[in-house]
């Protein structure tokens, strides 16, 4: 702690309150309000946390003006560029990069716990066929709980750590059979000689008939979205897994709270939406339509896949998204793909407007990431489910990170309680109207 305060005059109060300020390694200082309401008896007021740091982090640091993210202090841009989503996955844990040999030991420990217990997979079969496949993974990844007993002590690192590698490891099997469940088609069992989302595809698109080959391209795109999906600080879902995590919960059901948050079309469930939206909108003729109801506060509508509450300039994994999606559709699919063309349009459109050039509102890593998946043969349903995955590893890395804090607290706001006043009950007869 550093030796700053800010100085609190209030006028209910004989003398002014200091208030020490919390510094990080970069970003802005925080007031540490931890003894406002005993010194004060008044609490902070931040609904949707607009200037509450809920927590110190070493994991993630962004900039929103400046359109920086850093994992662990490596920009996401290099990372993109030379790392892999497993080796990712390790940096947010561990706060390193691994060495060769500790890589391969990590990547040798995920691959080779993908199955998943065989009764679980009858979960499946009491969900309808055509239940969105995020409830599904909402509902089968908190049933993990039920089934490893062996390793849940929250307060034993060494069992968080193996919950935490479980996670990873089972994600994408139980998204794969979320699908396969949704087209009833059968599971399809893991492959552990293939990497991380090679096996994801392997497992969504292989058929137990025919030999299935995964393409190294459609492979290397989604590791690329995994790493840009793997960490974004304390957004929406990973705040859920800290605050449901705080009361020391069992992991797979702080997991399965994450997931509940991510599928909110405000959150993760905009890459879903966005594809809706274009597929809607059909051609460029409906773009003036589309913004003028994105720009009417009468209208819930709201341009999916654009704004951030952080970033305030250009989503620095929307620009790597893009750049891959040329890459993907050059190769994959329609290099001319209408979908892409109006996405692309639609920005510069909504770039050069008034609205949302004043409210910098930029596009996000949902508004292109769809046109890949899409390119992949990832059906619009699970794209999310896609988003989930990848988050997997930031929700277990903030969860150890919390717990790993002998200091850590249950979350427990407070509230401006704003209803009746203390009255006293009426009997039912006594009741007028
Ligand atoms: N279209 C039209 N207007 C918008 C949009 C949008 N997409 N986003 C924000 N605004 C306006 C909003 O109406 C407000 O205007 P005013 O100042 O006149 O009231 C202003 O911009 C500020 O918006 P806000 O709602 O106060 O911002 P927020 O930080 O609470 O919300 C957001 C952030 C991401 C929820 C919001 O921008 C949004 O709903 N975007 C569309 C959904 C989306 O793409 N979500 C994905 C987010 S990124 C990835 C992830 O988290 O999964």
């Amino acid at each position: 702690m550093s030796e700053k305060h800010v100085t609190l005059h209030d006028p209910d109060l004989p003398e002014p309150v200091e208030l020490p300020v919390v510094e990080g390694s970069i970003g802005p200082e925080a007031v540490d309000v931890v003894s406002l309401y005993r010194r004060t008896g008044k609490f902070a007021y931040d609904p949707g946390f607009l200037s509450t740091a809920s927590c110190t982090s070493r994991i993630t640091f962004i900039d929103g003006d400046e359109g920086i993210l850093l994992y662990r202090g490596y920009p996401i841009e290099q990372l993109a560029e030379q790392s892999s989503f497993l080796e990712v996955a390790y940096l947010l844990l561990y706060g390193e990069l691994p060495s060769r040999e500790v890589l391969e030991a990590f990547e040798e420990m995920i691959l080779h716990h993908t199955m998943i217990n065989e009764n679980l997979k009858r979960f499946y079969s009491g969900f309808y066929h055509n239940a969105h496949p995020m409830a599904v993974m909402m509902g089968v990844v908190g049933s993990l709980s039920a089934f490893y007993h062996d390793a849940t002590d929250v307060n034993d690192p060494r069992h968080r750590e193996i919950s935490a590698h479980r996670l990873i490891a089972k994600t994408p099997t139980i998204a794969a059979s979320s699908y396969k469940h949704s087209i009833g088609e059968p599971f399809i069992y893991p492959r552990n000689d293939l990497g991380y989302c090679g096996n994801l595809l392997h497992m969504m698109f292989a058929v137990p008939c025919e030999a299935y080959e995964v393409d190294p391209l459609a492979e290397k795109a989604l590791d690329i979205l995994f790493m840009l999906h793997a960490d974004h600080e304390q957004n929406a879902s990973t705040a859920t897994v800290r605050q449901v995590g705080s009361s020391g919960a069992n992991p797979f059901a702080c997991v399965a709270a994450g997931i509940a948050s991510l599928w909110g079309p405000a959150h993760g469930g905009a890459n879903e939406k966005v594809l809706d939206m274009l597929e809607e909108m059909g051609d460029v003729s409906a773009i003036p339509r589309y913004l003028a109801r994105a720009k009417d506060r009468d209208d819930p509508f709201r341009l999916m896949g654009f704004g951030h509450r952080v970033y305030k300039n250009y989503d620095p994994r929307a620009r790597i998204i893009r750049r891959v999606c040329h890459q993907v559709l050059e190769k994959l699919g329609d290099p001319h793909d209408p979908l892409f063309e109006l996405a692309m349009r639609l920005e510069e459109v909504a770039l050069s407007d008034d609205y949302f050039v004043e409210r910098k509102l930029y596009p996000n890593v949902d508004f292109y990431s769809g046109i890949i998946y899409r390119a992949l043969g990832i059906p619009v349903k699970m794209f999310t489910v896609m988003f989930a995955v990848a988050r997997t590893v930031g929700w277990v890395a903030h969860w150890m990170e919390m717990l790993s804090d002998p200091h850590h607290r249950i979350g427990r706001p407070r509230q401006v309680y704003t209803g009746a006043r203390r009255r006293d009950y009426v009997p039912l007869e006594r009741r007028e109207g």
